[in-house]
């Protein structure tokens, strides 16, 4: 790509005024600066303006089955593994959408489009979230009620959640439901059972939209393909009110 174009493209300047900062010797490509506008940047190239690195890289989108123990940020002041350090190959600048707590297990978007991440977190949206949660205590209809109507955690009503209880073992004292939610608030899936006085012991999330974690073991990632991100798009845009 031209180097006005990448730069235009990246939202830094028209491609006119691109052409401008190119010409006043403020571009650097590799750490040199470039005056000679049909400069083409290739994909790794290190563009900066002004001493200001720019970025310009194609959408990509990844799913991961994300194991225990890892937390999902980009990077951790403590050094703890982080969900990037799990795609090593992948050379763009991808964060998670959304965040799974360091003990939650499952299906995690991968991402560095800011618009998809926007849509597919934003709660007005209504993408089913749906999560496998191995509770302490006996799950019944009646102490899941509430999760129907909505409880509140941190102050706030949750938006109504559908249960399915797919196990309850009255010998260990513990159940196995799963909940649909469309929010992503902080441990919400467990703040949510703990309102109703069933403690998480172990969360998995199995479905995100369209998307499952099928063929992938904790710890495998894939590339979503074009399909399965229209499909997502789609999803966002059905549920719009
Ligand atoms: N809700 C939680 O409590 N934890 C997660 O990791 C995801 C949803």
């Amino acid at each position: 790509m031209r180097i006005n174009k990448f730069i235009a493209h990246a939202g830094v300047a028209s491609r006119r005024k691109a052409e401008e900062l190119i010409k006043q010797g403020l571009v650097t490509v590799n750490g040199q600066i470039v005056t000679e506008l049909a400069t083409t940047i290739k994909s790794g190239d290190l563009v900066e303006v002004e001493g200001t690195p720019i970025y310009n890289e194609e959408k990509v989108y990844y799913l991961l089955n994300k194991p225990r123990g890892v937390i999902s940020s980009v990077s951790d002041d403590k050094g703890r593994k982080t969900v990037i350090d799990l795609l090593p190959t992948v050379k763009e600048r991808i964060y998670p959408v959304g965040r799974l707590d360091w003990d939650t297990t499952g299906l995690l978007i991968l991402t560095n489009d800011g618009d998809f991440t926007d849509k597919m977190i934003h709660p007005r949206n209504e993408i089913d979230k749906v999560y496998v949660a191995r509770v302490k205590g006996i799950a019944t209809k009646d102490n899941l009620r509430p999760l129907t109507k909505g409880v509140v955690i941190d102050g706030r009503k949750t938006k109504p959640a559908r249960y399915t209880i797919l196990k309850v073992d009255k010998e260990k004292d513990r159940s196995v439901v799963e909940l649909t939610i469309h929010e992503g608030r902080n441990h919400q899936v467990k703040k949510m059972f703990e309102s109703v006085g069933l403690l998480v012991d172990k969360l998995s999330r199995t479905r995100f939209g369209t998307l499952d974690v099928t063929g992938l073991r904790p710890g495998e990632y894939r590339r979503l393909n074009k399909k399965e991100i229209s499909q997502l798009h789609n999803a966002a845009l059905n549920n719009i009110k």
